[in-house]
């Protein structure tokens, strides 16, 4: 068995896609497969921490050990997350929110018309930068995926919305990032400084996140 350096701590994780309803039938989402954030939830409570698991739908089941809330739109996650960070050491917010939803969701199901139509898209709250606006003394972990000048968008990302530290990883890399088993990523603070992680699990991607989130913990405790 391993550390249990979580011991009494309150752990939040966010996981998985959002849905964005645009009439009862229809959403716009993306593929998220909530692995990661069920990876730092598990390897969270093994350490001993108090957990609560958010995630939007996703094909695992619910994690022994924690509490687990399912969520469906980006309201949703918002409204869980800000509930259960009152009294939390640790947010990770690991979820691929919807950046927009639909700006009047319709309560029937649309008919097809003949040609184009639009759609009008609102933008949804960002919830880590929420987080970051009111921080006190908990640590805030978020993850970024970039397609290209990673480090410097991380590293604004992590300034703007407060956050300790940014996991930057590519949806480009084969057997990474979304779906897969895998992750290679890069730690990035907001002053930019930065780690490669070498290719490995998303459980190893865990440990790691929560080691460094610990001595963040640590050092926050003993200032
Ligand atoms: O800005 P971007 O979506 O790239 O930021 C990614 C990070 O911010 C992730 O940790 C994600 O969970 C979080 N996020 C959020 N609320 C949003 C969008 C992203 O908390 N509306």
């Amino acid at each position: 068995t391993g550390p249990r350096d979580l011991e009494g701590l309150q752990v939040v994780v966010s996981a998985g896609p959002t849905r964005e309803y645009l009439d009862p039938v229809r959403y716009i989402s993306n593929p998220s497969s909530g692995k990661m954030g069920f990876a730092v939830a598990q390897e969270a409570r093994d350490r001993g921490a108090r957990v609560t698991l958010v995630t939007g739908p996703v094909n695992l089941p619910d994690p022994s050990g924690m509490r687990v809330v399912r969520i469906e739109s980006a309201l949703e996650l918002r409204g869980a997350v800000l509930a259960a960070a009152q009294d939390a050491d640790l947010v990770v917010m690991t979820a691929a929110v919807a950046d927009y939803r639909a700006a009047e969701q319709q309560h029937e199901k649309q008919a097809k018309v003949a040609g184009d139509v639009s759609l009008h898209l609102t933008p949804n709250p960002d919830i880590l930068a929420e987080l970051g606006t009111n921080k006190g003394s908990r640590v805030l972990v978020g993850f970024a995926m970039e397609t290209h000048a990673g480090v410097e968008r991380a590293a604004l990302k992590a300034q703007r919305k407060n956050a300790d530290f940014i996991l930057l990883n590519y949806p480009t890399q084969a057997g990474t990032a979304f779906g897969g088993d895998d992750n290679q990523v890069t730690l990035v603070r907001a002053d930019g400084s930065h780690e490669d992680w070498p290719r490995t699990s998303k459980r190893e991607v865990a440990r790691r996140l929560l080691d460094e989130a610990a001595r963040l913990m640590r050092g926050a405790a003993s200032s």
